[in-house]
């Protein structure tokens, strides 16, 4: 008989988005008349841009030929991703190399993922609420997590303890769920740690295509000193709709070394390059066709078109909110809207009460982590009539 990874034991029963699907299956179920507007997980509603979609068709129409057919690609990504992703990067002012970025299916596979690579008796130190990858991931391989608060009194933003010590650190910045995004001196403090520490940053920059204050930082490597202590996870989930087509990317830097315990120096890259080559077969070539046209000036034009009607969405939330006194956070360089539940209700209270009265799914902030008890999260990734009939029904509640 196998001996099974009991770790699994210590997870909640099921991840929370499958959690919340399953709630509102069983709703649906039982009031098939009743039209549910999903503003729960962040799931895009926008068709992708046309730019894109050519790429894509041409991706297809390339494997119908014997002298444009691919087979196993690179494991790391094709060049021309590599290489437009670096061009992206510079367009942002932070230079990066192609070798440095490994292309994968997303950021969520990666953030889970890149935990291979470490010891499971690190001090790991993750902020509270977070999205749930990161916890769930590190429990699954038995390893102790410290959780730091992040609250309405650090703004979501929880700095270093300069007085302990750890060995990794997750950052999601702009935070999911919070919203709340690290300027370029928090982030600096963040580094500085990190070198004084001999720790690694695993950077979850997804939502970075939503920052509208140019003064925020859209990569960790907008920050000196972060080449040698930090990983940064991307995505294009949400920067171009690719929530279901896939892909993403990592940044690996050169730099990033750290001494084993027979006294050598490890490449994380050399690492994360064996792993990838050992575990992962790459994303296909017609993904990657269109994940680069997002790059493109016009792939990227259409792009933000898009974010933009979602930040439309996240302004419909907060001005509702607003109206009726209900203290909220995000929604300006993040997609997120993060509120206090209203009637000191519990976030899972919350939610059952917002499905059955208004028909409206959200994600209860109890999922993220125990500082999100009290707080819920709406996504402004709906379609825009959904997002208004949504706040007009939760608006009547209260
Ligand atoms: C969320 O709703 O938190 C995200 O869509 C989840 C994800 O990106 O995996």
């Amino acid at each position: 008989m196998p001996k099974l990874n009991e770790n699994y034991l210590n997870l909640k029963e099921s991840y929370l988005f499958s959690e919340i699907a399953h709630r509102v299956n069983a709703y649906t179920a039982a009031h098939p008349d009743k039209k549910v507007i999903r503003l729960g997980i962040g799931d895009v509603t926008l068709p992708i841009g046309s730019e894109v979609i050519s790429q894509l068709h041409k991706g297809v129409d390339a494997l119908s030929k014997a002298e444009t057919f691919k087979g196993y690609g690179p494991e790391q990504g094709y060049d021309f991703l590599r290489e437009a992703i670096v061009s992206y990067y510079q367009q942002n002012g932070v230079a990066i190399e192609a070798n440095e970025v490994f292309v994968s299916d997303g950021a969520k596979s990666d953030t889970g993922n890149i935990t291979d690579l470490f010891d499971k008796d690190n001090i790991i130190l993750i902020p509270d609420p977070v999205y749930p990858v990161y916890v769930d991931t590190n429990i699954m391989n038995g390893r102790h997590i410290t959780y730091i608060d992040a609250t309405i009194e650090n703004n979501f933003l929880p700095m270093p303890d300069h007085n302990s010590h750890a060995d990794i650190i997750y950052i999601c910045s702009p935070n999911n769920p919070t919203g709340a995004a690290y300027n370029k001196e928090q982030l600096k403090e963040w580094v500085d740690y990190a070198l004084a520490n001999n720790a690694v940053i695993l950077y979850d920059s997804a939502y970075e295509c939503f920052i509208t204050d140019p003064s925020l930082p859209r990569s960790i490597f907008a920050i000196e000193g972060a080449k040698k202590c930090a990983i940064e996870f991307c995505s294009l989930s949400k920067t171009a709709g690719f929530t279901g087509t896939r892909c993403g990317y990592t940044i690996v830097p050169m730099n990033l070394k750290f001494t084993t315990s027979n006294g050598s120096n490890l490449s994380i890259n050399a690492m994360w390059n064996r792993r990838q080559t050992t575990k992962f077969n790459g994303v296909s070539y017609i993904v990657q066709k269109g994940a680069a046209a997002v790059f493109s000036p016009e792939g990227m034009a259409q792009c933000k078109k898009n974010i933009q009607y979602y930040q439309g969405n996240a302004q419909i939330i907060a001005d509702s909110l607003a109206k009726k006194g209900i203290r909220y956070f995000g929604g300006v360089n993040s997609p997120y809207i993060w509120f206090e539940c209203p009637n000191q209700m519990d976030s899972w209270e919350f939610f059952d009460y917002l499905l059955n009265h208004a028909q409206v799914v959200g994600t209860p902030g109890a999922g993220f982590g125990k500082n999100g008890q009290k707080f819920f999260r709406l996504t402004s990734f709906g379609n825009h009539e959904n997002t208004i009939e949504a706040m007009k029904r939760m608006e009547s509640l209260f």
